[in-house]
């Protein structure tokens, strides 16, 4: 491991601080980055982490402090400017072009040109070269678009590589990998590594962090907490070095995995043989009064297919929807709504979020489509709903007038969160509730979904973090190749068994 500190820095942040107005987003914070090292940047939603890596990259510019980058002083005007200087980031939102090309958008700029023009044989030949280097096989003259996002920021850092990035910036890349996915991420940083790059790496998920990691870089509040090597750092130290106090124990939390849920009158849901050619096949759902559902299985594995049928966002060609014993016919998600059911989607950035609108205004959508737009909601009542989820969920800026483009991705995250809940339906559909989320803050989202769920809500909560599945859901049905497998108590079954009835398991067998 490279991680000695005796190693120069090749990045040199020093006194960084910038402020939007009315929040000091970073306040003289010092970071740095070496080569052959990857850093983690560690911090709750807001606490200045995008911040930072964008002022690195030219995005933003800088109110006061330095940036050196291999001796030189630095201030880029762009990211071009930075890739450039070899820095390539690698967003959870992938900032390449969609409609071209695998090959192309690898080589983008870097294109080999012959007397002709470009040569595009020859494009396609290098690209497949960094593909493959990468342990990727894909065709590359397929269209990014036609591709999972796992496989697009894979892409994406081909393209680093194209560029001869000597760091590489990875801003939650991982929110939206199954585990495999993740593997063979790690296993292309860990080769960057070897080769001499410098990573900087943030996401929300503290395995992955332990697991890859040299140094940890703490930020609290747009202020520096710490720099420390990993070993120094356990994973409780790290909690309270983020979030300013120890996180209050979940234990509380396990009881409502626990509770009985009588299961002899009406189901709330009752879904038979919903599937449609291609994309599920025919499966079978209840969902009881006051019960918490989870849905677990791998990314793909058909877990948000279900839940977009039931809703009506995807037509089914077979099955039938009961909802209270009664028949229902629910073709759009306007249908759904009028039945009380509310789905909070796993794309909640990309389909949620009106940039152009407040925070407050953003969080009242939900309902106000829910009474018809010719109704407003009355002023008092929209403050009561906003005042309440903004506490409930710990939505930083605490400002709700605030344009929702002004909140860090989490904190965006919170308020299309907010959005559901707020219409108090019967039925609550979560599809990956807690992704890019920090830990103090998917604590509260948990204990509001138990709570809500112990007042007769049912919910159905999708999660690739298992823990959480089995820690607030009754009942686990799992899904494989889009098909349900089968169906678990989560009392008869701990993580490892879960794990392996999600990989193993027999269509209908029984958990162990
Ligand atoms: N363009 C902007 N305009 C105004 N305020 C902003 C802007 N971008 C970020 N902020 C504010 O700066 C602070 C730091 O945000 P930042 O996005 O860096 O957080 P983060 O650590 O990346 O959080 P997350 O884990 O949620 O992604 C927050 O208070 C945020 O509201
Ligand atoms: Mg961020």
């Amino acid at each position: 491991m490279t991680t000695d500190t005796d190693v120069p820095a090749l990045v040199e942040m020093r006194g960084i601080t910038i402020s939007f107005p009315g929040v000091l987003a970073l306040d003289g914070v010092d970071f740095f980055l070496r080569p052959g090292e990857v850093h983690s940047l560690m911090g709750e939603n807001g606490a200045g982490k995008s911040t930072l890596i964008k002022a690195l990259t030219g995005v933003y510019a800088i109110d006061a402090g330095t940036i050196t980058v291999a001796g030189a002083r630095r201030s880029f005007e762009s990211t071009a400017d930075a890739q450039e200087a070899g820095i390539s980031t690698v967003y959870q939102e992938v900032n390449l072009c969609a409609n071209l090309s695998v090959g192309e958008n690898v080589m983008l700029g870097h294109e080999p040109r012959s007397r002709g023009g470009i040569d595009w044989k020859a494009v396609h030949e290098q690209a497949r070269g960094h593909l493959t280097s990468l342990g990727l096989e894909l065709d590359t003259r397929s269209a990014l678009a036609s591709h999972s996002i796992a496989i697009q920021q894979l892409v994406a850092i081909a393209r680093a590589m194209v560029l001869d990035a000597k760091v590489l910036i990875l801003d939650e890349p991982t929110s939206s990998l199954d585990r495999g996915e993740v593997e063979q991420l790690f296993a292309v940083i860990r080769d960057l590594k070897e080769a001499g790059v410098a990573i900087l790496f943030v996401s929300h998920f503290l395995d992955q962090v332990y697991e890859i990691s040299d140094r940890i870089t703490v930020l609290r509040n747009g202020k520096l907490v710490g720099e420390f090597p990993i070993d120094d750092l356990p994973r409780d130290a790290l909690v309270t070095a983020m979030i300013g106090r120890e996180l209050s124990d979940l234990a509380a939390l396990s009881s409502v995995a626990d509770r009985e849920i009588p299961r002899d009158g009406a189901p709330v849901l009752r879904v038979s043989g919903l599937g449609r050619k291609g994309l599920l096949e025919p499966a079978d759902l209840d969902v009881f009064p006051g019960e918490v559902v989870g849905i677990a299985g791998l990314l793909g594995s058909g877990r948000t297919e279900l839940v977009r049928l039931l809703y009506g966002a995807e037509r089914a060609d077979s099955g039938t929807v009961e909802i209270a014993g009664e028949s229902a016919r629910i073709h759009s998600p306007r249908q759904a709504m009028a039945h009380g059911i509310a789905l909070s989607s796993e794309n909640r950035r990309a389909e949620g979020v009106v940039a152009d609108l407040t925070v407050a205004e953003n969080m009242i959508l939900g309902v106000q489509a829910q009474r018809g737009w010719l109704r407003p909601v009355p002023k008092a009542e929209r403050d009561a709903i906003v005042g309440e989820y903004m506490e409930a969920l710990g939505v930083r800026p605490a400002d709700p007038a605030l344009p929702i483009g002004n909140l860090s991705g989490g904190n965006q995250q919170k308020v299309l969160l907010a959005r559901w809940l707020a219409t108090q339906p019967e039925l609550l559909i979560l599809d990956e509730p807690t992704r890019g989320i920090d830990v103090g803050a998917k604590a509260d989202i948990q204990r509001k979904v138990a709570e809500l769920s112990a007042q007769g809500l049912s919910v159905i909560f999708i999660s690739s973090e298992l823990e959480e599945v089995l820690r607030i859901a009754q009942r686990v049905v799992v899904m494989r190749d889009r098909r349900r497998i089968g169906e678990l108590d989560s009392s008869d079954v701990d993580l490892d068994g879960l794990i392996d009835y999600i990989a193993n398991a027999d269509e209908g067998s029984v958990a162990r």
